[in-house]
């Protein structure tokens, strides 16, 4: 039993080495690729995601892991999935895949399996990482369960050796979980299929009131469906920074959006966008009272239109 960004650093450090070479989806939640690089000192690869077909949905293309599977020696390829800020949902035929390919090259598979259960069409979640033989889960209270603040999630690993080393090292960071936080994950835990079937259910109310949100913006987001997750990573039309665009946002409607920069990629051109908590309706009626001014503001930034 971990904190879940705590099983990051944990799990990483019992199975990396400095000048390992990991790979790692592209954008990602910070920690996934961070860790690996400046914590301890692996080199990290990008699996970019691309953006497919008319409605321009993101999508990890097995073909391009494997083609970085045959270009370097990879020591561990990390996953997430639903995925944390895309939306992007992995096939499970595409899972099975990732794991074939692990197993022939003999790689760690870390699956950041956060978000578990918030897949838009239930059939597509994932088994758990973990019965891969050098597979290792990680989930959580945080997201699906909704109790981020008691900082309870876990590690699973067939892989004694992993386990045996994350023992070793917990005793550096937290040594042991707080009983109080273990009392409320087990209540939960009894409760999941409830928890998150009502989770599940506000999603799908939020998304659609996100949507109509999006719709009739649509002359600057460019939009998709996401497959799984609470967020959309709308690509923003006639080339304004995102990075300047947030800056509007926040101004005109105190709304907090992530620009595609801090999460790693290249392109200033993309926000995060959530929509699962119960105020989304009341937040999106803000942003939706602001969007005159924040369009004035934009049509201004633009680079082209
Ligand atoms: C993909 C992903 N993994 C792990 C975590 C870490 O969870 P926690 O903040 O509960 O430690 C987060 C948090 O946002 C996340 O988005």
């Amino acid at each position: 039993v971990v904190a879940p960004s705590e099983g990051i650093l944990l799990a990483m450090s019992a199975a990396l080495r400095a000048n390992d070479t990991v790979v790692c989806m592209s954008p990602n939640y910070q920690s996934l690729s961070e860790i690996a690089k400046s914590v301890v000192g692996c080199k990290v690869v990008d699996w970019n995601v691309q953006w497919c077909g008319r409605t321009n949905e993101p999508i990890f293309l097995v073909e391009d892991l494997k083609e970085l599977m045959s270009s370097y020696r990879v020591r561990m390829v990390v996953i997430n999935s639903p995925h944390n800020p895309t939306g992007a949902a992995l096939k499970p035929h595409d899972f099975e895949e990732i794991v074939a390919i692990c197993r022939k090259h003999g790689a760690y598979l870390f699956s950041d399996e956060m978000y578990k259960g918030l897949e838009r069409d239930p059939q597509m979640e994932l088994p758990n990482a973990c019965e891969y033989e050098r597979g290792i889960s990680l989930n959580g209270c945080s997201k699906t369960l909704s109790m981020p603040g008691i900082r309870i999630g876990w590690l699973s690993t067939n892989d004694k050796k992993i386990v045996e080393r994350v023992e070793e090292l917990k005793d550096f960071t937290t040594i042991s979980p707080s009983v109080v936080s273990e009392v409320y994950a087990s209540y939960a835990l009894r409760n999941r299929c409830q928890i998150i079937g009502q989770n599940r259910e506000r999603i799908a109310r939020c998304w659609s009131i996100m949507k109509t949100f999006l719709e009739k913006n649509e002359d600057i987001f460019e939009f998709y469906e996401p497959a799984g997750g609470t967020w959309i990573f709308p690509r923003l039309r006639g080339g304004c920074h995102a990075s300047t665009f947030v800056d509007s946002c926040y101004q005109h409607a105190r709304v907090l959006a992530i620009p595609s920069k801090l999460f790693g990629l290249e392109e200033d051109d993309r926000i995060r966008l959530t929509f699962g908590r119960d105020e989304t309706p009341e937040f999106v009626k803000i942003f939706d009272g602001a969007m005159e001014k924040i369009k004035q503001d934009f049509k201004r930034n633009a680079v082209y239109n």
